[in-house]
């Protein structure tokens, strides 16, 4: 016997990701580049901290490694960049890529303040690169069935929406006091109110009031750490939504998602990590998920195989392919959920409802 040979003609040459940030959330970025996301290739990997940068690009088979973004930038060989640095950096970090004419995938939040939000999406505009911010909720698969739903009016016209995100927990008070103020509407509930926006499509977000407090870490209370916060938003359907956070839920990552309808409810999240059930003379239990990279390991991996079929198609001159319901998050999506967020923060200071249109371009979330 001998070997046939096979010959790989005709597929697709790769898209080649920069990867800008090697933290928590780009190093799972970069492996899902690397192992899971078909056609794709982590080329280079950017973080001021070298030896992370390093260690990430070493494990994952990637030469090129710096501490600068701007070396992506100017690389040729780089198709577009995946942005996974803090978020005080993320609106330059678009514009200085677009400028580049990279495509960009960015964590959110794309920007602090809609100011400099704006100035990176003119930029975006500008180049006519391809853009798409990190809601990676919309590609876990209860989400996206609920969604399905929604789009075929199987629940009727949305009166109340729900969702909610409770964090494994802030792990020690040092971690805690380390987290930026405002990170629970900016970075947490960013993704309640983008879910909730996709859910109730076609509607506007007028109105916040937030509520929140320092309940998980009291003794942050006075240095302005919040840990739980609620949020009542009302839309231009008429709809009814509240959005609520807590950072510190003992038994796991818990997301989830419910639109109340004319004709029915749908829910979205997942509260077990497998379908196992365990039955015992103790009663009932099952194992949850702990981690965000446990909860949405496939959604994570997801949103970048859509990312990077998007700057495939924009290379090759093809059509992106269409699914049944609007899916990718592009700017306005991260436009609308970030002006929610700030408009959250507004309320806390004031004590009272603030409508989303208020928030001026220059306001900015003191971190
Ligand atoms: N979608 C999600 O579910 C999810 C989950 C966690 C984090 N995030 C987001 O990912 C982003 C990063 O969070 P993280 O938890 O990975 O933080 P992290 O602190 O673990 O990592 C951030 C990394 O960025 C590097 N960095 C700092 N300045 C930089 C710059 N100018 N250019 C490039 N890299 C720079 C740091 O050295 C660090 O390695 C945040 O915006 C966060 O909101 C999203």
């Amino acid at each position: 016997m001998a070997y046939i040979e096979q010959h790989s003609a005709g597929l697709p040459t790769p898209v080649r990701l920069g990867l800008i940030g090697s933290g928590w959330m780009g190093a799972f970025h970069g492996e899902s580049i690397a192992r899971r996301v078909p056609g794709a290739v982590l080329a280079a990997v950017a973080d001021p901290n070298v030896d992370s940068a390093a260690s990430v690009a070493s494990q994952l088979g990637t030469a090129k490694v710096t501490a600068d973004a701007a070396d992506i930038m100017a690389d040729p060989d780089i198709d577009a960049v995946i942005i996974a640095s803090p978020a005080r950096f993320h609106a330059s970090l678009i514009a200085q890529a677009a400028a580049a004419g990279k495509h960009v995938f960015c964590e959110k939040p794309a920007a602090q303040s809609l100011e400099e939000l704006d100035a990176a999406l003119r930029a975006v505009e500008t180049a006519g690169v391809h853009f798409q911010i990190g809601f990676n909720r919309r590609y876990a698969t209860d989400f996206q069935a609920a969604k399905k739903d929604l789009a075929e009016g199987i629940v009727g016209e949305p009166q109340l929406l729900r969702s909610l995100t409770r964090d494994p927990g802030t792990g020690s008070i040092g971690h805690a006091a380390r987290i930026p103020a405002w990170t629970i509407f900016l970075e947490t509930l960013i993704h309640d109110f983008d879910t909730l926006n996709w859910f109730n499509e076609g509607a506007e977000p007028v109105e916040v009031y937030a509520v929140a407090d320092a309940l998980v870490e009291p003794s942050l209370r006075d240095q302005g750490f919040l840990d739980t916060a609620v949020v009542t938003i009302r839309y231009s359907n008429g709809a009814l939504a509240v959005a609520e956070a807590n950072f510190s839920a003992l038994y796991g990552y818990d997301v989830r998602g419910e639109v109340f309808g004319s004709k029915g409810m749908v829910q979205a999240g997942r509260p077990t990590e497998t379908a196992a059930l365990r039955y015992t003379a103790e009663g009932l239990s099952a194992e949850t998920p702990r981690l965000n990279v446990e909860l949405f390991r496939d959604a994570y991996t997801d949103e970048l195989v859509d990312f990077a079929a998007a700057v495939r198609a924009r290379r090759d001159g093809a059509q992106p392919p269409s699914g049944a319901f609007t899916l990718t998050p592009g700017a306005a999506d991260a436009r609308r959920a970030l002006a929610m967020a700030l408009a959250c923060i507004e309320s806390v200071q004031q004590g009272g409802p603030v409508a989303v249109t208020a928030v001026s371009s220059n306001s900015k979330a003191g971190v």
